[in-house]
């Protein structure tokens, strides 16, 4: 798989803009598909660095038993390593073709077929009943409108693990700091439904 370093133009993104772009900016009258396209187009690909993506899904307690959704998956990356070194079944949703189809060249790659798979598809229309794990690398606002689909369709005792963003209104069981290989500081929210 691509590591980071490899993205330079996105590494180098990675964080400065993605992190510090809040966008407020609303369609005046404009309709929810308006704002949700809006947020969808300021998140762009960021690769969670690896060592924070081992601890997010260490914190997360996932396990053989879990099945896990990271929403826009990137990548692909973390649902990858959640099957390879967590045993857990992996869905990673992604709006990127690009993206979405070299996540997909990797399960088959390292022969993953059975236990993961990536859709592209807008995680604000996704379905996530069958999710025990959601992990999400977004930004505070896309969380907001997030927050509501998850809590409607993820079952009691689900975790949802947030890099650096936390979810509007909801209160986080653990807020855990976390320090990648390049050691910069991250915070991982942990929320148990
Ligand atoms: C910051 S990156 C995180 C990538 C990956 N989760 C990781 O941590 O390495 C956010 C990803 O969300 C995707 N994305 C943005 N809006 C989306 C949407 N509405 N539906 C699905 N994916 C979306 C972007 O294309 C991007 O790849």
């Amino acid at each position: 798989m691509k590591c980071a370093a490899e993205y330079p133009r996105l590494y180098f993104f990675m964080r400065i803009p993605f992190f510090s772009r809040i966008i407020s900016r609303r369609t005046e009258a404009g309709s929810l598909e308006d704002t949700l396209a809006q947020l969808t187009q300021s998140v762009f690909f960021a690769p969670t660095p690896w060592a924070i993506a081992r601890q997010m899904l260490e914190a997360a307690e996932i396990g053989p038993q879990d099945m896990f959704y990271d929403l826009g998956s990137g990548d692909g990356r973390i649902p990858i390593m959640a099957a390879q070194e967590f045993g857990a079944r992996a869905v990673g949703i992604e709006l990127d073709e690009k993206l979405c189809r070299h996540a997909q060249d990797k399960v088959r790659e390292y022969g993953l077929v059975e236990r993961v798979s990536f859709r592209q598809e807008d995680f604000f229309k996704a379905d996530l009943r069958d999710a025990t794990v959601v992990s999400l690398y977004l930004l505070t606002q896309v969380n907001g409108y997030l927050g509501p689909r998850l809590a409607s369709q993820l079952g009691k005792g689900a975790r949802v693990i947030s890099l650096d963003y936390p979810v509007p209104g909801w209160r986080a069981e653990k807020e855990i700091p976390a320090r990648s290989e390049g050691n910069v500081d991250y915070t991982l929210y942990l929320y148990r439904r």
